[in-house]
């Protein structure tokens, strides 16, 4: 039997930072999970920690395009098994059990010809309602399983009836209601587009040692690049991950190298040679101090007034350079901090690449306390074919809007040829 699918739709309130371990725990049961996120949810845990853990992209907006071409809301409710609703807000409930559609998640819902679970959170005064239990009436009737709430301490200080039921008892249920399940039969799909296209992706900082304790570095996140990997992933392509230093997890069912200088993502990238395509969205140290020193350097009145310093390898240039194994499609990312569609055109052509995503990361970009660790970017493209300026979005949306630029580079759809 092929893998079951569990499609989780997260809902608006606290329980939400629970989702992470949700997922944890129902591909612990062997379930593959792909997460759909109410607007209000995002508010309390972030695409990309979901998109990590779940190894698939996270769905948010009903009117996103892009989703739609690829994958409809229609499709995301047949390519599941079971459609499991945890946290369950009231305000979920009223809408499934009064049959609205307004949002991805309630529109999903109301599409799906499959067995649906929720697991309710909410506050104990909420929960009583009548309003609240005339709508869990209306969905027992439905056919629709519950799970929970279970009695607490709550986050708004009350105690009682409303707090979501632990992620191991939901998924353990979900599990037992899944094998239940009569098996997806889904129309037969076109394959995701850069399905057979092989990617490395470069992302985070690197740290170049001065001695054993200290080394210089920037503030590079990494969540833009893991974001473009994610991305790539979800339509199909086999993805190398080269990483710098950072504190996110390992994005799963992708090659991922874990590297902290220039010179070892440099040769981890060459490594990793042929690729269809390579997206450079680290952000390299350009210098790198000239001599290694074993011991600690003493603090003396003349400062670090000897520390020398070396030009790092440019690997984005290294890479778009290479003779036969060069990518057919080399992408650059340019940080910027003014001019920066001028600079990053300029980088564009010194550094041999086809394509430069170019960022402010000024302080005054706009995005609160820069572009360089937040969750948000504005970015221009810069192709053969002109500059696309895009509107400041989240990192995980620039990631998906390149995501498909590049899919459509590979395999034109018919408006695009
Ligand atoms: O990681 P986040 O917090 O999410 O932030 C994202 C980001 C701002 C780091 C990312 O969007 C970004 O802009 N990455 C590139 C940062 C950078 O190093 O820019 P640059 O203009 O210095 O370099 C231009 C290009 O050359 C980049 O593709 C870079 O990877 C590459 N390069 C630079 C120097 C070097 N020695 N080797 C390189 O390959």
């Amino acid at each position: 039997m092929s893998e079951r699918r569990v499609l989780l739709i997260i809902g608006g309130g606290i329980a939400a930072y629970k989702a992470p371990e949700l997922v944890r725990q129902l591909k612990a049961k062997g379930l593959a999970v792909r997460c759909l996120l109410t607007a209000a949810a995002e508010q309390f845990v972030s695409p990309l920690s979901l998109a990590s853990v779940s190894g698939d992209k996270v769905y948010e907006n009903l009117f996103d395009l892009t989703d739609e071409a690829e994958m409809g809301h229609i499709q995301l409710s047949r390519d599941a098994d079971l459609i499991l609703v945890a946290p369950a807000t009231a305000d979920l409930i009223s809408k499934m059990a009064q049959g609205l559609a307004n949002d991805l998640a309630s529109t999903t819902l109301l599409a799906t010809d499959k067995p649906v679970m929720i697991a309710p959170a909410m506050n104990v005064r909420m929960w009583e309602h009548p309003a609240t239990q005339r709508n869990l009436g209306l969905l027992r009737a439905d056919g629709i399983a519950l799970i929970g709430p279970d009695e607490g301490d709550m986050a708004c200080g009350e105690f009682g009836l409303g707090r979501m039921s632990d992620p191991i008892e939901i998924a353990a249920a979900a599990h037992a209601l899944i094998e239940k399940a009569p098996a997806r039969t889904s129309e037969p799909t076109a394959p995701p587009a850069l399905a057979g296209h092989k990617i490395l992706v470069t992302a985070g900082p690197t740290y170049e040692p001065i001695d054993p304790v200290r080394y210089i570095a920037n503030r590079s996140s990494g969540k833009q690049g893991y974001a473009v990997a994610l991305a790539l992933q979800a339509l199909g392509a086999e993805v190398h991950l080269v990483s710098g230093p950072t504190a996110l997890n390992d994005p799963q069912g992708m090659r991922v190298t874990r590297v902290e200088t220039a010179q070892e993502m440099l040769h981890a990238c060459q490594a990793s040679l042929p690729v269809d395509a390579a997206i450079m969205a680290a952000a390299v140290a350009d210098w790198r101090p000239s001599d290694s020193h074993d011991k600690k350097i003493k603090k003396t009145k003349s400062g670090l007034d000897d520390l020398k310093l070396t030009e790092n390898p440019d690997i984005l240039a290294t890479i778009a350079k290479q003779g036969d194994h060069r990518p057919a499609l080399v992408v650059g990312f340019a940080a910027e901090t003014d001019k920066v569609e001028t600079y990053a055109s300029e980088k564009l052509a010194r550094k041999n690449c086809d394509w430069i995503v170019a960022n402010d990361v000024s302080q005054d970009s706009g995005i609160e306390g820069g572009v360089m660790g937040s969750d948000e970017n504005r970015v221009h493209l810069i192709t053969q074919t002109g500059t696309q300026n895009w509107a400041q979005m989240p990192k995980v949306h620039v990631a998906q809007k390149l995501a498909h630029e590049i899919a459509t580079h590979f395999t034109p759809t018919k408006e695009t040829r």
